[in-house]
């Protein structure tokens, strides 16, 4: 098989991707390691910021996210007794967000591309990419059983943290600049009605806790657990126990418990390859670079990604120039350390590292009163949490 620009892994990243190269007449194929079902349920992330959001809508995926989405003008921050609204539109000149679940993004996307293309295999697992630093890469990948090859003009790594492309540049041509944490997330999905219209961000003395949601009906929450932490240690009774008690605060504001239908603990990084080109091979999304989910911006540096890659490819296949492309690394690697700069923060302004210092506590209350009590803080706060405008996708 052959193709322009051969895309390895279907998640958000590659299956957006596709979608807007197919768009711009740029012929693609999309080589997904799982089944459509395991891609289609991998809860993940919840919050699309405005410009995800109209990215989505621009290339025809918007209909049931317009239908569905809960589109939100506020987060509350809750630390030392105190609730705060941190209200988007006034201070980010009228950006939102929008709370519609990434397993729906794709659900929406691989109904699209299986019905309009581009090719979309699944169970298809890359094996290697051959060749990235000549003028026509290879990729080797196995299905059923059967050993095959996608050759190439182009490679994207949209394959994820876990993913085989972002070890194909050899070690003297990259560098991973990244950072661990001492916690994790616990998350669960309860059947039970969010118990505020927007979501709650919690600095607790007994650590993090963010309340979140996937529809009107279902609860999503965190809270920081160290790391090692086994799901299974925890009773529904303890979970709801501990999720009241970080919660708390002036008021009668009350949690809402219900039936918890999904739990998992997930380890947090900060981690960027770099650069984020090598030859004919491009990374993308969770291949490229990843940031603590605190602030929620790793899908949205997905959609970043490859609005960027698709304008380069179609400035390409229009009038031949390969500026944009030539571009590519280092105009998203600006705003990828801008995201980390900012889920570092986040994370680091609302977790309890397990060895922390009463003074360490009070500067984080510091930096959140000042967030409440100023609004060129809160400012900062808001335009980083809706995000900026990526460019024109098509
Ligand atoms: P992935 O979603 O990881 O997709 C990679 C794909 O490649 C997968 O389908 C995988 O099966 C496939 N693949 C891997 N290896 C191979 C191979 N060898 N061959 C072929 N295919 C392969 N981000 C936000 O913006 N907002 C949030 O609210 C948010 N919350 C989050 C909450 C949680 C609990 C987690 C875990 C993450 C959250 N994120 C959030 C981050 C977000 O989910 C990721 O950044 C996003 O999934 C990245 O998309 P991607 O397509 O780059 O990678
Ligand atoms: C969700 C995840 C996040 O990382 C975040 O900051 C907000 C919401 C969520 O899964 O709903």
């Amino acid at each position: 098989m052959e193709t322009t620009v051969g895309i390895v892994g279907g998640g958000p990243a590659g299956l957006l991707l596709a979608r807007l190269l197919h768009a711009r007449g740029v012929a693609c194929v999309v080589l997904e390691s799982r089944d459509r079902g395991y891609v289609e349920r991998r809860q993940r992330a919840g919050i699309l910021e405005q410009g995800t959001v109209d990215v989505l809508r621009a290339c025809g995926a918007g209909e049931r996210m317009d239908r569905e989405g809960l589109v939100h003008d506020g987060i509350e921050l809750r630390f030392d007794g105190r609730a705060y609204r941190v209200d988007l539109p006034t201070l980010t000149g009228g950006r939102r967000v929008t709370v519609y679940a990434q397993t729906e993004v794709v659900r929406d996307l691989i109904s699209l591309q299986l019905a309009e293309g581009p090719p979309l295999l699944f169970d298809a697992t890359v094996t290697a990419v051959e060749g990235a630093d000549t003028a026509r890469p290879v990729v080797h990948y196995r299905r059923d059983g059967v050993d095959a090859r996608l050759d190439c003009d182009y490679v994207v790594g949209c394959d994820g943290f876990h993913g085989v492309t972002r070890t194909v540049p050899p070690p003297a041509a990259r560098r991973v600049v990244e950072r661990g944490y001492p916690y994790s997330w616990f998350g669960i999905l309860a059947d039970v009605p969010p118990s505020s219209d927007e979501l709650v961000y919690a600095h607790s003395p007994r650590g993090f806790a963010l309340a979140s949601m996937r529809s009107p009906h279902v609860s999503r929450l965190y809270f920081q657990v160290p790391n090692g932490t086994d799901p299974a240690d925890w009773s529904d009774t303890e979970i709801w126990a501990e999720l009241a008690s970080r919660f708390e605060t002036v008021g009668d504001w009350r949690l809402r418990t219900g039936p918890i239908t999904a739990r998992s603990v997930l380890p947090m990084r900060s981690s960027v390859t770099e650069p984020m080109r090598h030859g004919r091979l491009f990374l993308a999304g969770d291949a490229a670079h990843i940031v603590p989910p605190t602030g929620a911006k790793g899908l949205n540096l997905a959609v970043a990604d490859v609005v960027e890659l698709a304008r380069a490819f179609g400035r390409l296949h229009d009038d031949g120039s390969p500026d944009l492309l030539d571009a590519y690394s280092a105009t998203r690697l600006r705003a990828v350390w801008r995201a980390e700069h900012f889920s570092h923060f986040m994370t680091s302004t609302l977790h309890l590292a397990p060895d922390q210092d009463p003074f360490a506590t009070r500067l984080q209350l510091a930096q959140l009163h000042r967030i409440a009590d100023s609004r060129h803080a809160a400012a900062e706060l808001a335009e980083n949490y809706a995000g900026f405008a990526p460019p024109d996708p098509l």
